[in-house]
């Protein structure tokens, strides 16, 4: 028997892969009744999700749950949510985005490239896009002047700016400082006036954060350590909003074009090598991480790692 565990969950659980804490939530309720109750709810959308597994309703069992799981999950579902995503058009973000679409949420995708986010919104089936560098104050604040709710910001923007310092410009690392620093707080500032107090927000560290390579990722370490301290103070400070980041490692995204293809193939093989799953990571599966943390109520302040165990070798 298969249980349409919770309609806002993205996937259905089988009656046996449920623990037995939800299993004794459920109280079996007559057909009419649940369809009432379905209704209610204003967001339904069982019949896509019967749809995505090829069922109809004559397969299931309608069920019910006690108020109290009702409202947590309500609270950390995406259905409907707005979820807006810097740096949505490219890489980790783009997937983030999809990950949040599948999950039922609307999506609206910001970066600097209008045709990137143009073929990003394609790629995901659809969504809205803006143009504006999260460095530019005024372009972010004018940005949010343009939306009424924002139930979700993820913050997945940023370029990869390297070079030792005893050969570079500092003011050319420092850049990395302002992107990944002032930007954030630019965005989260617009944006929280949009935000309730079940709103969430998500930041992108790294690997570097954890693992220093001495080869002139410096300045970058500083600023992704930097939004781990500065999302772990403001959990507190906007509270209840709650705000998580998310670490990943290799990730095969164009982040590392500037390299070009040979020295990108090159420093892929050996990441692969290193990590203990002998491969780097897809976007996805930050993506899959992002989707998580911006849907459950109970993380916050957290730091992510999806970085295949790569910050220990
Ligand atoms: N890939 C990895 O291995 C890895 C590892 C650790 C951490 N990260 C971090 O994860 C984040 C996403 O990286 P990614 O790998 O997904 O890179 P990506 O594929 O290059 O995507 C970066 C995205 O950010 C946008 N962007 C860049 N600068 C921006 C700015 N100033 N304002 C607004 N949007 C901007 C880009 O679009 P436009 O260029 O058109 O603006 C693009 O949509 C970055 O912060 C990166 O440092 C990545």
């Amino acid at each position: 028997m298969l249980i349409v565990g919770w309609p806002m969950f993205s996937s259905l659980a089988t009656a046996e892969r449920l623990p037995s804490s939800s299993a004794r939530a459920y109280k079996r309720i007559d057909i009419s009744e649940s369809k009432r109750f379905l209704c209610g709810m204003g967001y339904m959308r069982l019949s896509l999700i019967l749809q995505r597994y090829g069922m109809t309703y004559r397969s299931f069992t309608f069920t019910s749950v006690d108020e109290k799981t009702m409202k947590s999950t309500m609270q950390s579902s995406l259905l409907d949510a707005h979820v807006v995503v810097f740096g949505g058009s490219s890489g980790i973000g783009l997937a983030a985005a999809a990950a949040a679409k599948a999950r039922g949420a609307e999506v609206t995708l910001i970066g600097r490239t209008a045709s990137k986010l143009e073929a990003a919104a394609r790629t995901i089936g659809g969504a809205r896009t803006s143009v504006a560098d999260i460095g530019d104050r005024r372009a972010v604040e004018a940005l949010f002047q343009t939306m009424t709710r924002v139930d979700h910001l993820v913050i997945c923007a940023g370029t990869f700016i390297t070079g030792k310092l005893a050969d570079s410009d500092p003011d050319r690392l420092l850049a990395a400082l302002h992107e990944r620093i002032a930007g954030p707080v630019y965005a989260i500032k617009a944006a929280l006036p949009l935000m309730q107090s079940t709103a969430s927000i998500v930041l992108t560290s790294g690997q570097l954060a954890d693992r220093p390579t001495g080869q002139g990722t410096s300045v970058i370490a500083a600023a992704v350590r930097g939004i781990e301290a500065l999302a772990r103070s403001l959990a507190l400070e906007l509270k209840p909003i709650r705000v998580n980041v998310v670490s990943p490692g290799f990730v095969d995204t164009p982040l590392f074009d500037v390299f070009g293809s040979e020295d990108r193939a090159e420093i892929f093989a050996q990441a692969s090598s290193a990590l203990p799953g002998g491969r780097i990571g897809y976007p996805e599966e930050v993506g899959d991480a992002i989707a998580f943390l911006l849907s459950n109520g109970y993380t916050n302040a957290e730091v992510l790692h999806v970085d295949g165990g790569g910050r220990f070798v």
